[in-house]
């Protein structure tokens, strides 16, 4: 039915990136409740930076198709979609499987990109955006005079993070290595850097009586001092690990020890909060509210964008074949926004 080849990158175990190998075949058709999406757009994240490395911490077993997230348009409907869903640019969030020419998803997991969005700016704002929104909006509910301290404002979340809070009226700090500070700095952002001196003695200096939120995703030990610095009141979004990302020993327990910490600053008297946010959460358990959630969010970042209060930061855009030049730039240290990656 499909004249078409399905062309996917496979990570096959733990590699450098010029080990992902990329794989020919044939065109899956959608099965019920499915479409099937001709992809325009995947990306990079720091997910598939741990994953090459054996250190995602709910990764399939290896051999495996990584791709966090992708936007492309629907090319096939199975039986009980919607027919119209044919030939509509979507966005979905998969965890694993967007490195594709082609990829199969459930009709209920896909997000329709509005109008006059392409499909590599879109991407930036999948797995990004909702991550940003929900963190921003449904966790540390910040508002207009707030001030929060971003850790990573020049990477692929952060990057939507800034922009979003900045919308919103907050002041933002923002940790990152020096040769993006003149970006930031033209983003209304603070910055750190977070390679040189003392990160939380630059930031007591600049918020004096701490900072309404902070959001963190290099755990470790450092996220003693990102609970510190939050001012009475203040809400810590811990969401992920970056600084174990080289650790040998297991994937879960930087996780788990970043679990326990937050259960105990919750159950500790102090006035303050703390978060681990996780984009999957509900998704097993409450499915449909999952999905009502994460289309509304996304639908409201897409909002943001048409609106300009938000743009789309392609750090470089390279067809997937290049996959391994991609995740050797992710890693590079030198990027600001998202690598994206096309058919
Ligand atoms: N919990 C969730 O549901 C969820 C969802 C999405 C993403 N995340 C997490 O969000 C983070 C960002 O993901 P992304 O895709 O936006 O990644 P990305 O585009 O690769 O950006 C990573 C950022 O982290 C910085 N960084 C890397 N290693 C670091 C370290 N050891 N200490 C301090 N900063 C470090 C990078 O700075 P340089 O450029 O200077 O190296 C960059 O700013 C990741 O940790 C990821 O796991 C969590």
């Amino acid at each position: 039915m499909n004249a078409e080849e399905l062309v996917e990158v496979v990570l096959p175990g733990k590699v450098e990136p010029e080990g992902l190998q990329v794989r020919h075949g044939v065109v899956p058709v959608a099965g019920p409740g499915q479409v099937l999406i001709r992809m325009e757009a995947t990306g990079v994240s720091f997910a598939e930076q741990q994953m090459r490395r054996g250190r995602y911490y709910d990764q399939p077993a290896f051999p495996f198709v990584p791709g966090y997230d992708l936007v492309g348009t629907v090319v096939d409907t199975g039986e009980g979609v919607e027919p119209g869903l044919a030939g509509v640019r979507v966005a979905a969030l998969v965890k694993v499987g967007g490195w594709a020419s082609h990829v199969l998803v459930d009709a209920a997991d896909v997000v329709p990109v509005p109008d006059g969005i392409g499909a590599a700016q879109a991407e930036t704002l999948v797995v990004n955006g909702i991550t940003a929104w929900q963190m921003l909006h449904r966790k540390a509910r910040v508002r207009a005079g707030q001030t929060i301290l971003v850790h990573g404002a020049n990477g692929g979340v952060g990057s939507v993070l800034v922009q979003l809070a900045r919308a919103a009226g907050v002041k933002v700090i923002g940790t990152a290595s020096a040769r993006h500070h003149d970006d930031l700095r033209a983003q209304g952002v603070v910055p750190v850097d977070y390679r040189a001196g003392d990160v939380a003695a630059r930031v007591r200096e600049l918020a004096p009586g701490g900072v309404d939120a902070v959001f963190d995703h290099v755990g470790g030990r450092g996220i003693v001092d990102s609970w510190r610095l939050l001012a009475p009141g203040g809400t810590l979004v811990s969401y992920g690990s970056a600084s174990t990302r080289d650790d040998e020993g297991s994937k879960q327990w930087p996780v788990l020890k970043l679990l326990g910490r937050v259960w105990l600053w919750n159950a500790l008297p102090n006035r303050r909060r703390a978060y681990f946010y996780n984009a999957w959460a509900g998704h097993a358990l409450a499915k449909d509210r999952f999905r009502a959630r994460l289309r509304a969010d996304l639908t409201q970042v897409f909002a943001a964008f048409q609106r300009g209060d938000i743009t789309a930061r392609i750090a470089a855009q390279l067809p997937l074949a290049r996959v391994a030049d991609a995740l050797r730039l992710a890693e590079s240290g030198t990027v600001a926004g998202k690598i994206v990656l096309t058919p």
